[in-house]
């Protein structure tokens, strides 16, 4: 960054966006099919991750994906100011924002929008997505044992007051596309049945080791586009979000060995499955070799259908993200948030 701000030129060795995938939205538009991911996972400072966002953008990447919990919003606006001052038509970008579970209530979706929207310093956001069904609070970076006094359960009549205010920045003209992220089968059924403005895409854990199956497939059914967020297994993410269960997509033989053949790293080769498999992957990185070879992994030759065939069969159903902060009452399982027997976990 210059001592005037934030200097934006493309590099010699970008990939041209135009020649990277994008995937059709319900709204006949259409979004790159990778996107940055910049969540600094509590360990990466704000600038940093902003610094990637413009190194990005001087790669080929047209696609962040943003949230106000991050932390880093502000600083994100001023990447993405040079990044069109710079020569990058807005129209070129797709930047995403989120809702933070504290601002379910309809009085503050606005506020909280409008927020995203100036830190962000943009007039309208491409996508805006309820980033978790559960209104409750909880401290940034707390431990996956802390609970909220005020935790609550899904609650479809609530869940959709909050909707009906995101479908007010549609009809606004602030947001181009709503969406929602970490729902399940029966949530999003309800949510369908019942939206104006249905959900354009889906934020979910997507990669090798955890691929959502049934909800992959009646998300895509419904003409939603799949977000694959923690898309490299999340090699990064804080202590709070690790147990001893968890499995290593990026040590996978299968997923070794097929990123050898093609000369790929497993990561980036988890980010080429991704998009093949027809879902929009979000990595995160701020090394600039890691988000390039991430964006070219999706340009070139694609993996064959046997290729395919063994990645699908590498799913060990490992959910990394457990969302244990969620719970609302005592002796309840992380099983509970995730609707695992097929209708909304009762309260
Ligand atoms: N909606 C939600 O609830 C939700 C939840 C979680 C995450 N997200 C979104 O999804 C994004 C991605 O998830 P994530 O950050 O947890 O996980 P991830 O993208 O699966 O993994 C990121 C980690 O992989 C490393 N990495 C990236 N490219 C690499 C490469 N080519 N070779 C080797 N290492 C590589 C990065 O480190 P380096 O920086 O060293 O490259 C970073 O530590 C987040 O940033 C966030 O935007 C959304």
């Amino acid at each position: 960054m210059s001592a005037n701000g934030p200097a934006f030129r493309m590099a010699e060795d970008a990939v041209d966006p135009r020649g990277v995938p994008r995937f059709t939205l319900d709204s006949g538009k259409s979004i790159p099919a990778v996107g940055l991911g910049t969540f600094g996972s509590d360990h990466v400072a704000r600038e940093v991750v902003a610094k990637a966002v413009l190194g990005a953008a001087s790669v080929g990447y047209r696609h962040f994906d943003c949230a106000s919990v991050y932390g880093n919003e502000a600083e994100i606006g001023r990447a993405l100011e040079a990044i069109v001052e710079g020569g990058v038509p807005r129209e070129e970008l797709w930047i995403t924002s989120k809702l933070w579970n504290d601002q379910h209530g309809e009085k503050d979706v606005f506020p909280a929008f409008m927020k995203s929207l100036r830190d962000l310093r943009q007039d309208y956001l491409d996508l805006y997505l309820v980033h978790w069904p559960f209104p409750n609070y909880h401290p940034p970076g707390c431990d996956v044992t802390s609970r909220s006094p005020e935790a609550k359960p899904y609650l479809h009549g609530a869940f959709m007051r909050t909707w009906r205010k995101l479908e007010e920045l549609v009809e606004k003209g602030l947001v181009r596309h709503i969406g929602t992220s970490n729902m399940t089968i029966p949530k999003l059924s309800l949510l369908w049945r019942d939206a104006k403005v249905k959900p354009s895409v889906n934020e979910m854990e997507l990669h090798p080791h955890f691929q959502q199956p049934e909800l992959f497939r009646m998300v895509k059914d419904h003409g939603i586009v799949p977000i694959g967020y923690c898309p490299l297994g999340s090699p990064g993410r804080p202590e709070r979000d690790r147990t001893q269960e968890d499995t290593v997509d990026l040590e996978d033989p299968v997923v070794v060995e097929i990123a050898r053949r093609h000369g790929l790293h497993p990561a980036s080769l988890c980010v080429k499955w991704a998009v093949q498999r027809g879902q929009l992957p979000i990595p995160f990185s701020v090394k600039r070799a890691h988000y390039l070879e991430n964006l070219r992994a999706v340009v070139g030759d694609p993996l064959s259908e046997d290729e395919m065939q063994a990645l699908a069969a590498c799913d060990r159903n490992c959910r990394l993200i457990k969302g244990q902060v969620f719970l609302w009452k005592d002796g309840q399982s992380w099983r509970d948030l995730w609707d695992e027997g097929g209708v909304v976990t009762p309260p």
